[in-house]
C-alpha cells in the first residue's frame, strides 16, 4: 500500500504583515523573505514607492487605471497584486501576457526592452504592493524620503547601460 502525501500549496495572499519591512539598504526596504517592499511612516513613503507611483502613472495607468484601480481593458493591480509574487511580477512585466478569449483580445505588452520600465521594476513592484495590501492610499504620496546615493547610481548605470 502506498501512502500518498499531497503537498499543501500555500496560496496565502500578500498582506501588511508579510509586506512589513524588516531590513533596509540605503533607503531600500526588504521583507522577511528578502523581497523588496515599501516603508510608509506617518504618511511619508520611501523613495522607491514614490518613484513607483510616478513610473506607474507614466507607463501603466493608461490600461490599468489610476492608482491601480483597473479599467475595462486591464485588471486592477491594486487587487491582483495581492496574489502575484515578486518573481511572477518581474516575469509578467518583462515578457507580457495575452489573454485571448470571449471574443476579445487583451494584451499586456512586454516591457523587457523599455528602460523607463525595467530600470524601475522594483519601484513599480513596491508601489503596487503598497496599494494591494492597503498601505498606500489613492493619489500622489504627499511626503517622500530623499533619493539615496545608491538609487541614483543604480538609475544612472541602468539608464546609461
Ligand atoms: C496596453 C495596455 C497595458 C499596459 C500599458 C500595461 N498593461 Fe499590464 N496588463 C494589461 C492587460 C490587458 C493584462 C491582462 C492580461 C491577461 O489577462 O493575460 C495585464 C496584466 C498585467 C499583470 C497581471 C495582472 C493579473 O491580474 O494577473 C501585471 C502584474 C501587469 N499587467 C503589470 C503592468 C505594469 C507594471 C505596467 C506598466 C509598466 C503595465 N502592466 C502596463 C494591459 C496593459
Amino acid at each position: 500500500m502506498f501512502i500518498v502525501f499531497t503537498p499543501t500549496i500555500t496560496t496565502a495572499a500578500d498582506d501588511k504583515e508579510k509586506a512589513a519591512a524588516v531590513t533596509e539598504e540605503d533607503g531600500k526596504f526588504f521583507d522577511a523573505e528578502g523581497n523588496p517592499t515599501f516603508k510608509i511612516e506617518n504618511g511619508t513613503v520611501d523613495w522607491y514607492t514614490f518613484s513607483g507611483y510616478r513610473r506607474y502613472h507614466s507607463d501603466c495607468h493608461v490600461c490599468h487605471g489610476p492608482d491601480g484601480m483597473g479599467s475595462s481593458y486591464a485588471p486592477a493591480l491594486a487587487q491582483s497584486m495581492k496574489n502575484i509574487d515578486y518573481a511572477t511580477f518581474l516575469q509578467i512585466v518583462a515578457e507580457g501576457r495575452k489573454n485571448v478569449g470571449g471574443g476579445k483580445e487583451n494584451v499586456m505588452p512586454a516591457f523587457g526592452d523599455n528602460k523607463n520600465v525595467y530600470c524601475y521594476l522594483d519601484d513599480l513592484y513596491v508601489y503596487l504592493r503598497a496599494r494591494a495590501v492597503e498601505a498606500a492610499p489613492r493619489g500622489r504620496p504627499p511626503k517622500k524620503a530623499d533619493k539615496s546615493e545608491s538609487a541614483k547610481a543604480q538609475e544612472a548605470s541602468c539608464m546609461g547601460g
